[in-house]
């Protein structure tokens, strides 16, 4: 038996319903910039290790429930692991990121690549989840989340991080039907994993597409928000009685924001450069919107970073339906006390949103 939930505020604003006051998590909220994340860090010996350790994955979890009033928490993972499990040869270099040394680039290659099993390779990433949900014990949901196939076919095609995108830009424009074919592989795979979190316990799920900002319009649509499309139909929508929320990122998506919203998911995460004013405008309240503070407001010091929470939650207005978060991760050089001075403006400025 699962606790019920004691804060339920972020389920209800990603539906839109009433709440006293605006609910909020960070993402990347458990990393580097907390000391107690790089001392389990080391004590697995590194990041990989650390995700594929169930105990220590749920430990770092719930590092910064424990320091801060957060309304959520995000299973500690990464979106790598299904490229991980699909034996393309990921590691992660310290200070450098990741680094795959088979890239995906022929047709040849895509045939080789399996979809992994959720409960079988990606096992310890189920069991995460169902041991994040016990140690909880229903204080706020849990958050699942996996990469856009667009964000994490980047990673494959180029072998690791990627200025230009050479090489899947080269495959977009002068392959694209094995573009889309490796692009059905990672969706089906995503999917499939996906859902086996549901499954497991999470209680929303986030699709990060990091990438899709540096398509055009067209391929935007072609290659990256129609593949979200087909998670958001075939992701698990209701769980345990409730309803499952489905979040869509892109960063530097905002122009494209009412597509988004016709995917049919419940909510949209907005990065700091689109107002969350024009946002709502665009989205019609059709979906909430979870956003958006520049992750370098954080680097100021503590009156400055109310002052711009403030102009946050003014930019929404008035009304339900949003998340406070930040528009994209909280920097590894971030002093905790900042990130602190910014949950406890949410708290105080927030309610008169919401009377
Ligand atoms: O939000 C959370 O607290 C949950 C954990 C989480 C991580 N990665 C942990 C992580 C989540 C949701 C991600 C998603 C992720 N991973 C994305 C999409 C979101 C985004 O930030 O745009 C992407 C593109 C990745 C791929 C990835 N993982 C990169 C490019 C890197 C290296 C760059 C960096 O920030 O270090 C990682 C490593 C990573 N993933 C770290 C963490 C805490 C740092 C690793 C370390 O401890 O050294």
């Amino acid at each position: 038996m699962t606790a019920p939930l004691k804060n339920d505020l972020f389920l209800r604003a990603l539906m839109r319903e009433p709440t006293p006051r605006t609910p909020l998590w960070m993402m990347r909220q458990a990393g580097r910039y907390l000391p107690e994340y790089r001392a389990t860090r080391a004590k697995a010996g590194s990041f990989l290790d650390l995700c594929m350790n169930p105990e220590l994955a749920c430990e770092v979890t719930l590092q910064p429930l424990a320091r801060y009033r957060l309304d959520a928490a995000i299973l500690f993972s990464d979106i790598l692991t299904i490229p991980h499990a699909m034996n393309v040869g990921l590691e992660f270099e310290a200070g450098e990121g990741p680094k795959i040394a088979r890239p995906v680039r022929t047709a040849a290659d895509i045939d080789k690549l399996p979809i992994p099993d959720p409960e079988g390779e990606l096992r310890y990433v189920m069991d995460a989840v169902r041991l994040i949900r016990r140690e909880l014990g229903g204080r706020v949901p849990l958050i699942g989340f996996a990469g856009s196939p667009w964000t994490v076919g980047t990673y494959m095609v180029e072998g690791g991080g990627s200025k230009n995108f050479q090489h899947i830009k080269g495959m977009l424009y002068g392959a694209p039907r094995e573009l889309h074919r490796l692009l059905e592989v990672i969706t089906r795979a995503t999917l499939a994993y996906l859902n086996a979190q549901v499954a497991a316990g999470a209680q929303a799920v986030m699709v990060f597409d990091t990438w899709g900002g540096a398509l055009t319009p067209a391929d935007y649509r072609e290659f990256s928000l129609c593949y979200m499309q087909q998670i958001v139909d075939g992701v698990t929508r209701q769980s345990e009685g409730r309803r499952v929320p489905v979040i869509l990122f892109t960063k530097g998506g905002g122009q494209w924001l009412a597509d988004m919203a016709a995917t049919g998911c419940d909510a949209l995460g907005v990065d700091w450069t689109t107002d969350l004013a024009d946002a709502r405008g665009a989205v019609q309240d059709r979906v909430a919107l979870q956003g958006n503070l520049d992750p370098s407001v954080l680097y100021a010091p503590p009156a400055e970073i109310r002052a711009q929470v403030a102009r946050v939650l003014a930019s929404y207005g008035k009304g339900h339906g949003h998340v406070f978060n930040l528009g994209h991760g909280i920097h590894p050089e971030v002093p905790p006390e900042h990130a602190a001075a910014m949950v406890e403006a949410v708290h105080e400025l927030s309610p008169a949103y919401h009377s």
